[in-house]
């Protein structure tokens, strides 16, 4: 097109609601994630509440986190929930053999974790073990944790200090079955799936979301699998079964698995090409919901993608299976393009889960394993710019280039990204500008309702590279986007964006 670049959006024709799901959490027994980062123990000097860190639950309630998946990842199929209950002082050990080979002291078991749960004010998304469990502990875990009566699970549970069941809304049937978490073919862990989901019971009117463990990357044949193995097995009237969601990860790097790249040192060809693989995520979740829609085409079976991020390099001195990472301007831009993508498909996916929470991959919050201080990163920011879509209906934002779009990496790379949504009275609009280098000027053409206030808040930093310390915690934090003008057309407001960065706009409708 001619003229400069347009995002634009019709207003009154909202499309499907982006389950506040979306915005899920990960927390694996994993590094600094549990332990340090959540669960510091009752006799730290670190202010705490039975063990876990005040100032992570406050920084965490700002952001509304909708759910939190736990223990694992590949933990999961290594975790026997019964070593984590009763008195902390007679828990067996375990080995984390993924992650560092350390001792396990399981002093964060069950009760911790629900217990974070409901300090966060968010829901339990619980995974259980397929790998070397057996159907037995399953089926006892989900009755322990949220049956009523004087059941045995019931009643010990009670012994252990919790007299009311907790709610558990979702249960992962394990975790990466083609890999970690058993080294399956599709069909094989196909037909685990249907037994081991068939046993994690609705107890007390707890209704549980059985999610399947799905695919890597563009493994769409296991996708298809699972899809097979649903047939002919409804739950309840209407609702899919035994499993009601298929999982699926992929993560970006800019490097191949063995080298994936430094978090803070890289090239602007690293920036585009890490970006390029970000914006891949929404052809994933296409191309998945494509095979789903075959099988489903009422999509009532969801699709979850909980394991999404970047994975770099560890940061140099740190323990390689701990994978503790920095998190820069580019991160912040990595879960933007995710999130657009996330939005344009809030039909078929139910979930998704930023992999990790703390310390681990692109966290939200690093902490500083000597003093204990707390960052919030740029990808924190982008999820507090981005909140108000949770429960929204999508709008659909068409962004409208001057310039020939390059590709990058074999795929068409525009330097803008956008996505957009309307709570009724309000519109919230995501804008990326991916470009390293230059400001980009755009027209918001916002058409079919009239807009009758605007404010804009943008994220960026002084380099692509920018990310915050505990010297200088705030290199990369959200303030006011200034460069709104509204010009003379109705519902046109220009905008300026400047080199790599993030800005919303909220916007009030008449
Ligand atoms: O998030 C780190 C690991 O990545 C998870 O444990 C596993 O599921 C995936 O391979």
């Amino acid at each position: 097109t001619d003229g400069p670049a347009r995002v634009v959006i019709d207003l009154d024709l909202p499309g499907a609601t982006i389950s506040r799901h979306l915005y899920g959490h990960f927390a694996e027994h994993l590094g600094r994630c549990i332990y340090e980062g959540f669960y510091v123990g009752e006799d730290s000097e670190i202010p705490n509440t039975r063990g876990i860190r005040d100032d992570v639950v406050e920084a965490l309630r700002a952001l509304q986190i909708p759910n939190l998946r736990w223990p694992g990842g590949c933990f999961a199929d290594d975790y026997h929930w019964k070593d984590g209950i009763g008195p902390r002082e007679q828990r067996p050990r375990m080995v984390n053999s993924h992650w560092g080979d350390i001792v396990e002291d399981n002093s964060f078991g069950t009760h911790e974790f629900m217990d974070l749960v409901e300090l966060l004010g968010t829901e339990a998304y619980v995974n259980g073990n397929v790998g070397s469990g057996t159907v037995a502990e399953m089926s006892e875990w989900i009755e322990y944790l949220t049956r009523a009566d004087d059941s045995p699970m019931a009643s010990l549970r009670r012994e252990n200090g919790r007299d009311e069941p907790w709610k558990v809304p979702f249960f992962g049937i394990g975790n990466e079955a083609w890999g970690c978490g058993g080294n399956m073919r599709a069909e094989d862990y196909a037909a685990l799936a249907r037994q081991y989901a068939t046993y994690v019971r609705d107890h007390a009117g707890n209704e549980v979301t059985r999610i399947a463990a799905g695919a890597s990357d563009h493994d769409y044949a296991w996708t298809e699998a699972l899809m097979q193995a649903m047939k002919g097995l409804e739950k309840r009237e209407g609702q899919a079964g035994p499993f009601q969601a298929i999982s699926m990860h992929y993560y970006t790097m800019s490097g191949p698995w063995q080298d994936k790249g430094s978090a803070t040192e890289f090239t602007d060809e690293e920036w585009y090409l890490t970006l390029s693989r970000a914006a891949h995520a929404e052809e994933l979740v296409a191309r998945h919901a494509t095979v789903m829609d075959h099988y489903d085409p009422h999509k009532k079976v969801g699709l979850v993608f909980d394991e999404w991020g970047t994975w770099w390099n560890v940061e140099p001195g740190t323990n390689p299976g701990f994978l503790y990472q920095q998190n820069t301007v580019r991160d912040a831009l990595v879960a933007s393009i995710h999130f657009d993508g996330f939005h344009r498909h809030a039909d078929r996916l139910l979930m998704a889960n930023i992999a990790q929470t703390v310390n681990v991959l692109q966290a939200m919050i690093l902490t500083d394993p000597d003093t204990g201080a707390l960052v919030l990163t740029p990808t924190y920011h982008v999820f507090a710019m981005n909140a108000g879509h949770q429960d929204a209906r999508a709008l659909a934002a068409h962004v409208l280039l001057p310039e020939e779009v390059a590709e990058v990496d074999g795929r068409a790379l525009p330097m803008i990204s956008a996505s957009a949504s309307t709570t009724g009275s309000t519109a919230l609009v995501s804008l990326s500008n991916l470009d390293v280098a230059e400001e980009r000027t755009l027209v918001l053409d916002l058409r079919g309702r009239s807009v009758t206030g605007h404010t804009a808040t943008v994220l960026t930093g002084a380099s692509s590279a920018a990310h915050n310390t505990p010297e200088q915690p705030d290199a990369v934090a959200p303030t006011e986007l200034a460069d709104v003008r509204e010009l003379e057309q109705e519902g046109r407001l220009e905008i300026t964006l400047p080199p790599h960065s993030f800005a919303t706009v909220e916007l009030q409708l008449g």
